[in-house]
């Protein structure tokens, strides 16, 4: 039987931090170090104060207070802590490739070539290398080739390989991974997925632990991500259908929803998926359908991919109509940066190209987010904020706002793109007073009341809901 009594995580970043830290706060007696090339991170995570995290997610502040210094170190000694451990996670990140071969489409693996050559080299004896990062299918078999090239310096090194993905969803990251749907861990080493499951069993049931064979394992990461941006895509094109007929997507998707079949969940309309592995992990799955000449299965994921980028599209062109073809000069609110709400995530947020776009228009955009740095605004637009507005300047700008109230202070429009819960109970009688008029709302997440906006004389638009159709003549 092997005893796990020293675990190092290379990647601290959103699942090899939060991971780590359930890990630790459940196995008191296991030695968690979690490793990290960049050092500014690594120095976020061992901030005394923990409002300084370098991700938020709710009970993670808790858990950090808990354990770090006792069973849980943050450091960016490599070398020092692979050498010690008995079990190695690769948490790294595995972006889509800007460059090069599949260019556009496949996983840049070069923080799972280089996390497996610092294993090769810094590891003593017998080693279990755990794949978390999400990968494509059979890269288990490279790692291991890299892993043992390092044998033919010193044969005492041994290694086995074992895939256990991760399934968390960022601001539920802690509920998800104390209490997941499954946990999955594909190998085909026994005595080394027994001594990865032992570290689960510590709170996780045994029936909710899946074994598979590797490849199974790989691919099912990726097919499970596929599902559900496939089930965004689709309840996204039907908000259009709504708009055209008269039809309400929140009606739509509770009627179809309580066929069991379909299930409720996963079915809320939005300006399109973000986040940093929908479309990373649904391009990498068209890859390998190119790669094995399975153009049908690849052009079908491709169009999961395209109805996204459509959604995003759509909705700045109907900003910008329904404000009269023209957002030169004038304020809109933008309410929301993140790419879902109780994150502070902004990868492959809907926001961002909005936003990006808004401005190109001409708009003067006051974004309110209540977890996202400003500066990390300003590097996803890719340019610095400005500091007073000016409504006859005609190029676009952005501006930091504090507040809700500050955002929206004279604005000709609000624009709801994430679904914080802050959002959901808006002051509608206040905000009319203070916007100008005529003012709109544009509500992307289909959470605002509607009414009461309507009631105070905004003029309303909200995602996939036809009211304005429901007398058509049939
Ligand atoms: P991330 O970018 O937040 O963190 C990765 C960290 O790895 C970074 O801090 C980076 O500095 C570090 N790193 C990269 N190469 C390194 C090396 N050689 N040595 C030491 N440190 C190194 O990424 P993430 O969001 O945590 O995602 C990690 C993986 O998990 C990805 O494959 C992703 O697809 C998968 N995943 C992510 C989520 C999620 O919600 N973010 C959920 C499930 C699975
Ligand atoms: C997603 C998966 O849900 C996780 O299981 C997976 O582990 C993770 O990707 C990953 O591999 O990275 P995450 O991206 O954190 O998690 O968040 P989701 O809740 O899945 O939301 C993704 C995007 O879809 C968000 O932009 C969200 O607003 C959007 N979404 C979600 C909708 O538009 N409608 C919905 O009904 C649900």
């Amino acid at each position: 039987m092997i005893k796990i009594k020293n675990i190092c995580c290379i990647g601290a970043g959103y699942v090899g931090g939060p991971t780590m830290a359930v890990i630790a706060s459940k196995c008191p007696d296991i030695n968690v170090n979690v490793v990290d090339k960049n050092l500014h991170r690594v120095e976020k995570w061992n901030h005394e104060d923990l409002s300084q995290l370098p991700i938020y997610e709710k009970g993670l502040e808790k858990l950090i207070a808990n354990c770090r210094g006792k069973n849980l170190h943050f450091s960016n000694d490599l070398s020092k802590h692979i050498s010690e451990a008995d079990m190695i996670f690769i948490s790294v990140n595995t972006p889509t490739k800007t460059k090069g071969v599949g260019a556009g489409q496949a996983s840049d693996l070069k923080w799972i070539d280089a996390s497996a050559r610092e294993i090769a080299k810094f590891s003593q004896g017998n080693t279990i290398v755990v794949e978390k990062s999400t990968l494509p299918v059979r890269t288990a078999h490279t790692i291991k080739q890299i892993l043992d090239s390092s044998q033919v310096i010193d044969r005492h090194k041994k290694f086995t390989v074992l895939s256990n993905p991760e399934f968390l969803s960022e601001g539920n990251a802690i509920n998800d991974l104390i209490n997941p749907d499954r946990v999955l861990i594909g190998g085909d080493d026994e005595e080394s997925i027994e001594a990865l499951e032992r570290i689960y069993l510590n709170w996780i049931d045994k029936e909710k632990i899946l074994r598979t064979n590797l490849w199974s394992s790989e691919l099912s990461k990726l097919i499970a991500n596929a599902f559900l941006a496939q089930r965004i895509s689709s309840i996204n094109s039907v908000t259009a259908i709504c708009e055209k007929t008269g039809a309400d997507i929140k009606d739509v998707s509770k009627a179809i929803g309580t066929d069991r079949r379909i299930g409720k969940y996963f079915l809320n309309p939005s300006p399109g998926f973000g986040g940093s592995c929908f479309k990373k992990d649904i391009l990498n799955l068209i890859y390998i359908c190119n790669h094995f000449g399975l153009d049908e299965v690849s052009n079908y994921w491709q169009k999961v991919v395209d109805i996204n980028n459509w959604q995003i599209r759509r909705i700045t062109n109907l900003i910008v109509e329904k404000l009269f073809g023209t957002i030169s000069g004038k304020k809109i609110a933008i309410l929301g940066f993140s790419f879902k709400a109780n994150t502070n995530d902004t990868r492959e947020s809907p926001a961002i190209y909005i936003c990006k776009e808004l401005i190109e228009e001409g708009g003067n955009l006051f974004i309110y987010d209540p977890k996202v740095d400003p500066e990390k605004i300003q590097s996803d637009l890719n340019q610095p904020p400005s500091e007073r507005f000016n409504p006859d300047n005609l190029f676009g700008n952005w501006f930091v706002s504090k507040d809700i109230i500050n955002a929206i202070e004279s604005s000709d429009a609000i624009v709801v793109l994430t679904e914080w819960e802050e959002f959901k109970s808006l002051d509608w009688k206040i905000i009319a007073q203070k916007m100008r008029s005529p003012s709109w709302v544009f509500d992307t997440r289909s959470i605002i009341n509607i009414s009461e906006a309507k009631k105070q004389g905004i003029n309303v638009w909200e995602l996939g809901n036809g009211e304005e159709r429901v007398n058509m003549i049939i």
